[in-house]
């Protein structure tokens, strides 16, 4: 049955262009889940837009010189065409400070406090006598007093994700004059979060098919119990708080934003001219909402917005949360203040929209904090990008134009392995599938990628170049099997790379997209003629990821890393010019050999290993670059020599303690060494 699926990517504050973290922690994935459902068939809608309110903004305004106005018209401009210009798709991208979003946010109000869950309180708060003003949320600065982080802002200590009081913060300081401030007499209007705690609680225990992280830190804060929340600010930007009475305060941020996503629903349906179509989907249960957030967000979408909603009652709550961990740059945390980011409007000026889609598609943090790193980009595009899928499109493609007449070939009847092959495409289709419907973006790239692998044996085990001179009519069959795999892989690539996966339809000469039971079933039309044959994928050389290294080292003030090091990260085999070292030089080295005890693949990369061995006296942890050839089930258990007193290096977060040694062909391919006789772990080479 058709479902009705209601997407939603939580909305940027507008007060920053878009960088790699954002794309990495809620956009790419949402559009790549989206454009995958529309594939099966599914009603689905992306909605988002600029989360424009809060200290966030009127901060950022004020450190600018500027109005908030000002800030959030040039950010909402510049993130929405960092989206379009990477394909990320909406069907509407709206902005918190229209009027349809401050009267359908204060409606939501007012009926929440006529239900009586809104409550007005006294209370005591920072003021800055300099600025002449409260100081909410980011207004404040100080020490946290839960782990000691001395730059703790109002609203949350960023080092321990406490979500904090403005005055529980020790020493605190206005974050604009730096004075110290006193505290005022003031209220606000409080949402009971408390009387939730129950409710709460059953739908996440309910919640069984969601992420672990989700669910745990949602239910963790159940545990330490719920307080309510005082949902307005004093502040002049922002929805204005809808009672007469509340003059001077306008709903916090995280009161209004999520309620964004219903505003922004209903201005789409009005640019459908239905605009009562919102409706179909926020009141109906039968509709799968599914709120993609990064983890810092997890507690509003997971915990306040719901019980927002319960209090509401006429809408529906969210399916499922799929929040992602962070992105680390380099290994590095991001962070835009020091200019350690890469932005995505800058990134799209030198490298094309798929390439970014797919390095960080590749490398989603999924269950764990990740790591975008140039060099391993580099290698990805190039060895996967380019020398796999692009590779075996290309050569497809190209041999029809060539040596087929640039037709679909017509053969008489299939063979064996080329049926077997079509079967294992399909195969691996429907795993691709299902790792995207439980939201492993990582994992169902792979079995994209593992399709043209797939191909690309095929193609060389049927030699066509060979058989054209021989058997014309097994050089038909072999190309029609490719032409119809490429066919599927204009469909199965279109979430994760939607501007190749167009020009692949116009190199097959298709007129639209094939659905994704069309692509398990191609059927390509024999005599057809192809379009024009162009590469795909171009290889990203080295100066070019070395200038954009160096732009991002400059920006933040650092070293640029090694030579030696990049190398070493690569994991690459590097020729070396040789030199004479003296016996003593030599015998400072401890070659000793060891017994491979564990090994896993590191997460992120596809060269690393991290290995237990024993070195007889002791164990140790090694990485070593050889997992693109050997499984770790392969490798325990073998004796292997290796330096025992090199100095300890990390490597994706994994101490080396000591180097293994291998022998590496020219061409990179690694042979790995073993004693020909048994000898005990920690057997000294010399
Ligand atoms: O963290 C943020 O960037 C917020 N602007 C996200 C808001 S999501 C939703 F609730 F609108
Ligand atoms: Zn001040």
């Amino acid at each position: 049955m058709r479902k009705k699926v209601l997407v939603t990517s939580a909305l940027p504050y507008a007060n920053g262009p878009l960088h790699i973290g954002h794309i990495a922690g809620a956009y790419l994935p949402a559009d790549i889940y989206t454009r995958f459902k529309r594939l099966k068939g599914d009603d689905v809608i992306h909605i988002c837009g600029t989360d424009e309110h809060g200290v966030a903004i009127t901060i950022a305004a004020e450190k600018a010189g500027k109005s908030p106005r000002e800030i959030v018209d040039y950010y909402y401009e510049e993130i929405k065409r960092g989206f379009e210009r990477l394909g990320i798709a909406f069907d509407n991208f709206s902005r918190t400070s229209k009027e349809i979003h401050h009267e359908n946010s204060q409606k939501f109000f007012l009926r929440v406090y006529e239900k009586g869950y809104i409550y007005k309180k006294e209370l005591e708060q920072l003021y800055c006598p300099h600025c002449k003003r409260f100081l909410p949320d980011r207004y404040v600065v100080g020490t946290c007093p839960y782990c000691g982080y001395e730059n703790a802002r109002g609203d949350q200590c960023e080092k321990c994700g406490r979500w904090l009081e403005p005055t529980e913060l020790i020493n605190p300081r206005c974050a604009i004059c730096g004075s110290t401030p006193i505290i005022k007499e003031t209220y606000h209007y409080y949402f009971k979060l408390s009387e939730f705690s129950e409710p709460l609680r059953e739908w996440l225990e309910s919640k069984t098919h969601w992420k672990e992280n989700v669910r745990r830190t949602a239910l963790s804060w159940i545990r330490d119990g719920l307080r309510d929340r005082a949902i307005t600010r004093d502040l002049e930007w922002g929805v204005k708080v809808p009672l007469p009475e509340a003059e001077g305060k306008v709903l916090y941020v995280w009161f209004d934003a999520p309620i964004g996503y219903i505003s922004s629903t209903m201005e789409w349906a009005i640019n459908r001219g239905k605009p009562d179509e919102w409706k179909e989907w926020w009141m109906n249960p039968d509709v799968q909402l599914v709120h993609f957030i990064g983890k810092d967000n997890i507690v509003f979408h997971a915990l306040i917005w719901p019980a927002m909603l319960m209090a509401h009652g006429d809408y529906i709550l969210p399916s499922d949360i799929p929040a992602n961990e962070f992105m680390n740059l380099m290994g590095d945390k991001l962070s835009t203040s020091r200019g350690w980011a890469i932005w995505v409007n800058e990134f799209l000026d030198t490298f094309p929209a798929d390439y970014l889609r797919y390095g960080v598609a590749a490398i989603l943090p999924e269950t764990s904090d990740a790591d975008f790193n140039y060099y391993d980009f580099q290698t990805r595009i190039n060895s996967e990008l380019a020398d796999n899928l692009g590779n075996f499109i290309n050569r497809t493609l190209a041999f029809i134009k060539k040596y087929l007449d640039g037709r679909v070939p017509d053969p008489q009847n299939l063979g064996d392995y080329d049926t077997e092959t079509l079967e294992k495409v399909k195969e691996l289709a429907n795993e691709m599938s299902n790792y995207i419907e439980q939201f492993e973006f990582r994992k169902a790239l792979w079995k994209l990628m593992e399709i043209s692998s797939l191909g690309n044996r095929y193609f060389d085990r049927k030699a066509p170049w060979s058989t054209r001179k021989t058997d014309i009519e097994e050089t038909k069959r072999t190309l029609y099997v490719c032409e119809s795999i490429v066919r599927s892989l204009s469909t199965f690539m279109e979430p994760y790379l939607p501007f190749s996966a167009e020009k692949v339809r116009k190199m097959l000469n298709l007129s639209g997209k094939l659905s994704w039971e069309e692509a398990m079933r191609p059927d390509p039309e024999k005599g057809r003629e192809l379009g024009k044959v162009e590469i795909l994928y171009k290889k990203l050389d080295d100066d070019v990821i070395e200038l954009e290294v160096r732009k991002l080292m400059e920006r933040a003030g650092k070293k640029a890393p090694e030579k030696e090091e990049k190398k070493e990260e690569k994991g690459m085999a590097e020729e070396k010019e040789v030199q004479i070292i003296t016996y003593e030089e030599f015998s400072k080295m401890d070659i000793r050999i060891a017994k491979i005890l564990e090994a896993e693949k590191i997460e992120g990369t596809d060269k690393l290993l991290k290995l237990k061995i024993d070195l007889g006296t002791e164990q140790r942890t090694l990485v070593a670059g050889i997992a693109h050839q050997y499984s770790p089930e392969e490798v325990v258990g073998k004796y292997i020599p290796v330096i025992a007193n090199l100095k300890p290096r990390k490597m994706r977060g994994v101490t080396s303690q000591g180097m293994m040694l291998a022998a590496v062909t020219e061409d990179g391919k690694i042979a790995l060494l073993h004693p020909n006789q048994d000898v005990p772990p920690g057997t000294k080479v010399s």
